[in-house]
């Protein structure tokens, strides 16, 4: 296969051209014939025409690049190396939501050929691409696995909003369905990831492997997070703690806050339904999302309780949030911690003006039902520093006090203006 795609006799299709599949097809088809297929007909024209829908692509990546772009799954049928990109969400029930990765499954398998392969990139629970996609597969096409087409699974490791771990540059695992398939999807992969791939020994490693690295995660910040509420019982900053305990050769660094986004609050749940399948409860898991699905709330009640020590009416209180989406430096906002968090306090009646120098103020409206305040007008009884993109990090504290009313919280959810508030009543996390 690897050689047929160098000598562009064989083309790879990546399907969904989203945060994973997009920067995956622009790095293949600067070595192969690429097709690249999404069911979003908005995008695809975006696409076609060279504009980067996605800003943490260089603009001219998209303009420069040879993959063609398309709706139309005839295209795919020229294809023989199927790249799987799709979402794989949790529904309202922290159930995986199968539905767009089954309708990629069959897009690929009405295209199947003899001697095709189908790599799967989106996260999933260990045992699904032979559980649920393998028979799509092959009830679809007629074609059975490593006797006429091979399967593989390759996790993605891209870190939003991270400029040093590239597609390039970080290890990236493969694997595949028999020996053979291994080496090709090896020297396919390696070709574009400079810092080399890791062979995992089966395609469920694979899977495993990806759902722990988030889960590991998500249950160290929950811990981080449950230190915090203690310790803020007893009127101890974490982060000096965090600090203080960092010293030590074998102490892990992670800190408290909101863990929103669509990886690590959502991956663990694809464990802990397996999990659950398999009839054992996954206590530890869960109770670290029980956590980190609590800490925007925790924010609230602590950022209200502030406000009336501090002897403010609540009915007249005005809070400005400051970042909206899910992490610090990207402009995505699904499933962004802070939108509960800016909930919960217009529940109370409080009046709230949200900014983001990111976020998308449509997006931001269809998704949470509130708009990004154009200008700020107001003095603000709280200032809550919900997300510390860079724009923010630069601030002084003579431009929050500017924004400021008499006996104004300062929250600063990740810390990171600690040591550096005076006049503001500081709390953090
Ligand atoms: N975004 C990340 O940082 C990241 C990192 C590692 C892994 N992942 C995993 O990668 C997968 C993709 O995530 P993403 O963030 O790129 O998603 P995304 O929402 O950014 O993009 C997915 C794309 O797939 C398209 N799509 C949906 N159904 C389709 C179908 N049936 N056929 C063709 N295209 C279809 C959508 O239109 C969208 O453009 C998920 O499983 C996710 O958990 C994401």
């Amino acid at each position: 296969m690897f050689l047929t795609l160098k000598n562009k006799e064989a083309q790879i299709a990546v399907i969904g051209l989203g945060y994973v599949g997009l920067p995956l097809a622009i790095e293949f088809g600067k070595l192969f014939r690429v097709v690249g297929f999404d069911v979003n007909t908005h995008l695809i024209t975006l696409l076609k025409e060279g504009i980067n829908p996605d800003t943490e692509l260089p603009d001219a990546s998209i303009a420069d690049s040879s993959v063609h772009f398309t709706t139309d799954t005839d295209q795919l049928k020229a294809c023989q190396f199927f790249i799987v990109a799709v979402p794989t969400p949790v529904d309202e029930h922290k159930v995986p939501d199968l539905s767009m990765l089954r309708a990629a499954t069959a897009t690929v398998a009405s295209c199947l050929k003899k001697g095709d392969y189908v790599i799967y990139e989106s996260t999933v629970y260990p045992g699904c691409t032979e559980e649920i996609c393998l028979p799509i597969l092959e009830e679809m096409s007629g074609l059975q696995v490593n006797t006429d087409f091979k399967l593989g699974y390759s996790p993605e490791r891209i870190n939003p909003g991270d400029e040093l771990h590239t597609l390039r540059n970080v290890i990236k695992i493969v694997s595949g369905s028999d020996k053979e398939s291994l080496e090709e999807i090896s020297q396919i992969y390696s070709s574009v990831v400079e810092a080399g791939v890791f062979r995992a020994s089966s395609i469920k490693v694979a899977e495993a492997a990806k759902i722990l690295e988030n889960t590991q995660r998500d249950l160290n910040i929950a811990l981080m997070n449950e230190l915090s509420i203690i310790l803020d019982r007893m009127q101890v900053n974490t982060y000096e703690v965090l600090e203080a305990a960092g010293t030590k050769w074998n102490f892990h660094k992670y800190s408290p806050g909101l863990v929103g986004g669509h990886c690590i609050g959502v991956d663990p749940y694809y464990l802990t339904y397996k999990a659950l399948e398999l009839d054992y409860e996954p206590t530890v898991i869960l109770s670290g999302r029980k956590v980190n699905d609590s800490m925007a709330y925790y924010v609230a009640k602590r950022c209200i309780q502030q406000l009336i020590a501090s002897g403010k009416n609540l009915t007249d209180s005005k809070i400005l949030v400051l970042g909206i989406t899910f992490k610090e430096n990207v402009h995505d906002i699904r499933n962004s911690k802070v939108a509960d968090l800016v909930n919960e306090l217009l529940s109370f009646g409080l009046h709230v003006d949200v900014t983001d120098p990111k976020a998308d103020d449509a997006e931001v409206f269809h998704e949470y039902g509130f708009h990004i305040s154009e200008s700020i007008e107001h003095v603000y009884d709280a200032i809550i520093l919900a997300v510390p993109h860079a724009e923010y990090v630069r601030k002084q504290e003579s431009d929050f006090v500017a924004l400021a009313a008499e006996n104004c919280i300062f929250i600063d959810i990740k810390g990171v203006f600690r040591n550096k508030i005076s006049t503001l009543n500081y709390w953090s996390l």
